[in-house]
């Protein structure tokens, strides 16, 4: 017993080690897999039918390598132990007839050595088993015991009352440590302000709303909401007073109202519908007869852009936060329908502090207050007469939009 125990520790090592080399290579086919479906629209698009069959046979080939080898190991095993076992039962005879034993003392210790033999090869093989689901337990507890970039505080602190007051105090971020993308932002935006974000792609708007919302934490400075540092309050309760409409909204497998309700899930179904209606979202789901319980599929499949755009803004309608962000919540609408829903953008911003990031200038008129963003800095600040005087970046901007919007045929800004 005690020799077989270096043959069973030994393929251990071994099987821990290939079934490190099994979880990876499964976990890179799963994610293959994964990108495959969710874009194939793109791949054959872009014709990658047979890249991306190479690559997943590459995938498969290590993979399957990795399980024979881990097999390999395993089946070892039990030979190894016989091999032991049977030297040591001719050992037993050799020492037994060299001091003479007899007949019924040798039958005796051979029966027990046999008796030890099935118990010794169970226990290699739950070794073997343990150290393979050791394996995969590695690979839980790096995602588990991951460090948290955004911690909770301690003892969260929660405003008197949410006004919506946002302060930005010389804030430097960047998503790595040596490329900044936020370069010592420093403003005080009143509760219920409607401020417009503008600037070219990369100049970091959406990386202000992050921050807003703590998806991130900052380098250096503080964010304050209501007086409160960001940092020091539950990131719950933050988010429950932000309705954000994101730059790329995500709709989830179930109705048009499951989807509409996530702004709020104790909202009535009237509540659900009054919001479809100031969001348009009425307009298409009407046109199929199956209202709101229209299914929508996985990421939002069976609905255009436009459409799904729509229900991520019936979210915010029915949230009813003091603070309001739309991240190029309109970018996928025609113009009529954007205008449309413009009248009720306006209603629920009024009395709320809103962020508006928008490309087209006719979603921002109704701004009190312009940021204009390049490179990761506030360039200018005012309002629209203010920075047509004062901002070249933003006078730029704005005579390209007027082009667009003539070319589109709508409305000049
Ligand atoms: N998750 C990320 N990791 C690393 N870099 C990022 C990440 N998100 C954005 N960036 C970088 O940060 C910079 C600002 O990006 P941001 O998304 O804030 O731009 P934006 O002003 O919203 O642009 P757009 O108008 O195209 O939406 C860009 O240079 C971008 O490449
Ligand atoms: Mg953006």
């Amino acid at each position: 017993v005690g020799v077989c125990v270096i043959p069973i520790r030994y393929i251990g090592r071994k099987m821990l080690a290939r079934a490190r080399v099994v979880q990876s290579s499964q976990g890179d086919l799963s994610s293959t897999l994964q990108e495959n479906f969710s874009s194939q629209r793109d791949i054959r698009a872009f014709e990658l039918e047979q890249q991306q069959i190479r690559l997943f046979r590459d995938r498969i080939r290590r993979y399957i390598q990795a399980s024979i080898g881990a097999v390999r190991w395993q089946s070892l095993l039990t030979p190894l132990i016989e091999f032991v076992s049977a030297i040591a039962m001719a050992a037993t005879l050799l020492v037994g007839n060299m001091n003479g034993m007899n007949m019924g003392d040798f039958a005796a210790l051979a029966t027990a050595m046999y008796l030890c033999y099935e118990p010794v090869k169970k226990l290699g093989a739950v070794h073997n088993k343990a150290e393979t689901l050791n394996a995969g337990l590695e690979r839980i507890n790096h995602v588990l015991n991951a460090p948290d970039d955004v911690p909770e505080p301690e003892n969260p602190r929660s405003p008197a009352a949410w006004k919506g007051e946002v302060e930005f105090r010389n804030v430097c971020f960047g998503y790595q440590q040596d490329s900044p993308v936020m370069r010592n932002i420093d403003l005080r935006i009143p509760s219920g302000q409607v401020v417009a974000l503008v600037g070219p792609s990369g100049a970091g708007k959406t990386t202000f709303i992050n921050l807003l919302c703590r998806f991130y934490d900052v380098l250096s400075g503080s964010v304050k909401v209501d007086g409160i540092d960001v940092r020091e309050m539950s990131k719950k309760e933050l988010l429950s007073h932000i309705a954000l409409v994101s730059q790329y909204p995500v709709l989830f497998r179930g109705s048009v109202a499951d989807n509409i309700r996530i702004g709020r899930p104790d909202a009535s179904d009237a509540e659900v519908e009054e919001a479809g209606r100031m969001s348009a979202v009425d307009s298409f789901i009407n046109e199929t007869g199956e209202g709101y319980s229209r299914m929508i599929g996985e990421m939002g499949e069976g609905l255009s852009g436009g459409q799904r755009q729509r229900v991520s803004l019936a979210r915010a309608f029915l949230k009813n936060a003091p603070i309001l962000v739309l991240d190029e919540a309109t970018a996928s609408l025609d113009m009529k329908s954007e205008e449309q829903i413009q009248k009720e953008i306006e209603r629920l911003a009024s009395g709320r502090t809103t962020f508006i990031i928008a490309h087209r200038f006719s979603t921002i008129r109704m701004a009190d207050r312009i940021l204009v963003l390049e490179k990761g800095r506030v360039v200018a600040d005012g309002t629209h007469e203010e920075l047509m005087a004062s901002s070249p970046l933003y006078r730029e901007l704005y005579n390209k939009q007027q082009m667009v919007a003539e070319e589109e045929g709508g409305a000049p800004c």
